[in-house]
Order: structure tokens, then sequence, then C-alpha cells
């Protein structure tokens, strides 16, 4: 059981899309201006770096490793330069950018220290970093860990905590500046958009549960679905800052 970002490429759009308060977050904290310039590290399908552009007209750029992915951001918006690259080689200027940001991203990278390196290197002297990821206890209790409970284990094993998280960058010469904490406690049902995600695996944790599970946690989550008003409370996310000085 892997993830292959080259297949989930064609129904991700399908079934994931971006969060414009987390947009909104970004233009307040940083002051985009149409002069300011950004990187989406691990900009998948480009549904960020999209909508951001649009937003504020600011220069952005996107990295992202998977050709299925970055082929879908290249056709949404020819205002954005997206390029092949990763952790350990990011193909852009050194101090070029005003603020780099990573959605649901770090998980996937094996070697967190190069990355933060990398990225050190291609922000500008007080430039803005924003790691946006999910603690360990945010994983812990994600109300569909009751349908598919080996998903917190695979994601605690694949998540840096945030203590982690910060400990790397600032090793790196990254300065730790805050932790916001966005959507925790949120009240609301279980869409059938949601139950589409499940269906379509569209979260990566699904590539990497065992298929009896799944299936089964499927089937209960649509049962539950169907009969009523599943209420759910949202597990949320945090956004970990930091400024390269
Ligand atoms: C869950 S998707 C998130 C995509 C996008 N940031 C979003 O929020 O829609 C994770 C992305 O990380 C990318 N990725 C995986 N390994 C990577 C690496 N070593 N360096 C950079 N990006 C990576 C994947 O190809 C995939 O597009």
């Amino acid at each position: 059981m892997e993830v292959n970002y080259n297949e989930i490429s064609r129904t991700y759009d399908q079934v994931r899309k971006e969060n414009r308060d987390l947009l909104e977050i970004f233009i307040e904290e940083v002051g985009i201006t149409d002069r300011t310039r950004i990187l989406d590290f691990g900009c998948g399908t480009g549904n960020y770096a999209d909508a951001l552009q649009r937003l504020t007209h600011a220069q952005v750029y996107g990295v992202e490793p998977s050709d299925g992915m970055r082929e879908k951001a290249i056709a949404k918006n020819p205002n954005i330069t997206f390029v092949n690259g990763n952790h350990e080689n990011i193909p852009l200027e050194d101090n070029y950018f005003d603020f780099v940001y990573m959605t649901d991203v770090i998980h996937h990278i094996p070697d967190v220290s190069m990355m933060f390196s990398e990225i050190r290197r291609v922000l500008k002297r007080g430039g803005s970093l924003c790691i946006v990821t999910e603690s360990h206890d945010q994983i812990d209790n994600r109300f569909f860990v009751k349908y598919f409970p080996s998903t917190a284990t695979v994601d605690k094993r694949r998540y840096p905590d945030i203590d982690e998280i910060i400990s790397k960058a600032t090793e790196q010469s990254l300065e730790h500046i805050k932790n916001v904490v966005k959507g925790e406690g949120a009240v609301g049902p279980v869409t059938s958009q949601f139950v589409e995600l499940v269906r379509n695996k569209g979260y990566s944790m699904f590539h990497l549960i065992p298929d009896d599970e799944y299936n089964e946690g499927l089937k209960q989550l649509e049962t539950d679905v169907l009969s009523g008003n599943l209420i759910c409370r949202h597990s949320g996310e945090t956004l970990v800052w930091f400024r390269k000085k």
C-alpha cells in the first residue's frame, strides 16, 4: 500500500478544494499585495495557489514533484509559475520569496530538516513560512477515527507533531513565531461530499489502511449519514508560523 499522487491527481479536484478562511489568514497575516512573491510548496493541483493569485494578483509560484498533480495545476492558471521540485531541490533562486506556505504536505516529506534548509534558502530575510498541518491530538480527535481506527496510527507515524516541526525548523535557523489553531471544535453535519471524498480515497491515509477496515468503515459511514443527521465536531488544524532571521 502506498500513496501515488499521479494516480490520485485524476480525482483530487473532485473531492478537495482550497479553504478560503485559510487564504484570508495568509493575506492578512503576511499583508499580501500584488508585489508579494509567494511559493506554494507541494502545491498539488494548485487549488490554493490559483485562488490566492486570483484574489491578490501576487507573484505566485508552485513547487510540485508529481507530474499528474502539476499538470492539473498548470492548466488552471497561466499567471503562476509551476515547477518540478521537492524537499531536496526547489529549483528557484536564493532569497527570493516573501512568503512560503504548505498545506497538507509535511506528512509526505521524508527529510523535514532538508526541506527546512531548502525553504530557508529561497526565503528572503524577514520572509514568512506557514505550515498548515494537524497535531497528534487533532489526529486522534478526528471524528472519522471511529470508522477508520488505524488512520490515527498511520497518520501519527507520518505527521511530525508540532514540537518536532518547531525543533527541526529552529535547527535550520528559522525563527518560530507562533502556532494558530483553526477550526477546532466547530460543529456541523457530515455532508454527502465528505462521503464522496472517502469513496474516492481523497485523503492519502485511506490508501494506507487495510482494505477490510476501509470497506467496513465506509459502509458504516454511509449508513449513518443516510439514516439522518450525523453531526461531527471538527478537530481542526494547526498553522505553525516561522520567519527567516
Ligand atoms: C495532500 S496533497 C496537498 C496538495 C496541496 N498542497 C493542497 O493542499 O491541495 C500533498 C502534496 O504533497 C506533494 N509531495 C509529496 N512529496 C513531496 C516532497 N518530497 N516535496 C514536495 N511535495 C511533495 C504531493 O505530490 C501532493 O501533491
